[in-house]
């Protein structure tokens, strides 16, 4: 365990975790695909996870659309249809209320791409590794959010003709320059760091958790099963994130 508990804190685990939180004077969350898990949208590993039984490196990287664009967008126009349908749920909306009661010192930094932190009213969002809603221009500046649209497998920019891609962070690529320094900046400035829903297994994202507990914050983690990050958490809190943080938000 990374800072100790105090042994004053009461014996219930999420007791405990509220008790930390009341006390925080700034604190950062890292999230992950689990989060919207009970929205329906699929994780990435696991048994049904979308990587079982799929290379990343067909689907997820820039090789990968240099070489066959029309196999990359029909992966992620089958995600498109999936986060089109999905709503937030309990676990998103305790997120949006946490954010509500520490006002400008709160921050949330997420993995996800699906945007239902936003459609839950958490508005202060540092999407790590894009938003699948938007496209991109290969060629030129064009970018739109283009949310609900059914697009063909080889959408073509309306200003230059060039390809367009999801503006999303596919592997093999740098995280958004500013996105990245205000994530790094909230870890390394808050005194109560969440974990929500995410292996912590690609990084840089999971290194966010290093850098908040190098800054001595205490960490809580939110997850299903014990994950990568385990190790150095405060406390685990074991169970589907729709239940847990609106159970933390209760106890607060
Ligand atoms: P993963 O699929 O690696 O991990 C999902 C985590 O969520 C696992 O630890 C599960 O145990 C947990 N989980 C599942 N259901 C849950 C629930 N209801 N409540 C709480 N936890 C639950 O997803 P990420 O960690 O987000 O990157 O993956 C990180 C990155 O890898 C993604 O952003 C994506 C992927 O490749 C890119 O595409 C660049």
């Amino acid at each position: 365990m990374h800072n100790p508990i105090d042994p004053e804190l009461p014996e219930d685990d999420l007791d405990r975790a509220a008790a930390i939180v009341r006390q925080a004077r700034r604190v950062a969350v890292l999230t992950g695909a689990g989060v919207s898990a009970e929205s329906g949208v699929p994780t990435f590993r696991g048994a049904t996870g979308l990587w079982e039984g799929q290379a990343v490196t067909d689907v997820a990287t820039p090789t990968a659309f240099a070489r066959d664009p029309a196999l990359v967008w029909r992966f992620h126009n089958a995600l498109r249809a999936h986060m089109k349908v999905a709503a937030p749920n309990p676990g998103h909306l305790a997120l949006a209320a946490l954010e509500r009661r520490f006002g400008n010192r709160f921050t949330l930094a997420t993995q996800n791409i699906d945007g239902l932190h936003q459609a839950a009213g958490s508005r202060n969002v540092l999407e790590l590794h894009g938003r699948l809603s938007r496209v991109r221009c290969a060629a030129c500046t064009y970018v739109a959010d283009r949310p609900g649209e059914d697009l063909p497998d080889l959408p073509r920019c309306p200003e230059c003709g060039a390809m367009l891609r999801p503006d999303v962070v596919w592997f093999e690529e740098m995280l958004p320059h500013g996105v990245w320094r205000e994530a790094y900046k909230a870890a390394e400035g808050c005194d109560c760091f969440l974990v929500v829903g995410t292996s912590a297994l690609v990084f840089p994202a999971a290194g966010l958790i290093e850098v908040a507990g190098s800054a001595r914050a205490r960490i809580l983690e939110f997850n299903l099963e014990r994950t990568a990050a385990s190790s150095r958490v405060d406390l685990g809190l074991y169970g589907p994130s729709g239940q847990t943080l609106p159970d933390l938000m209760r106890r607060l």
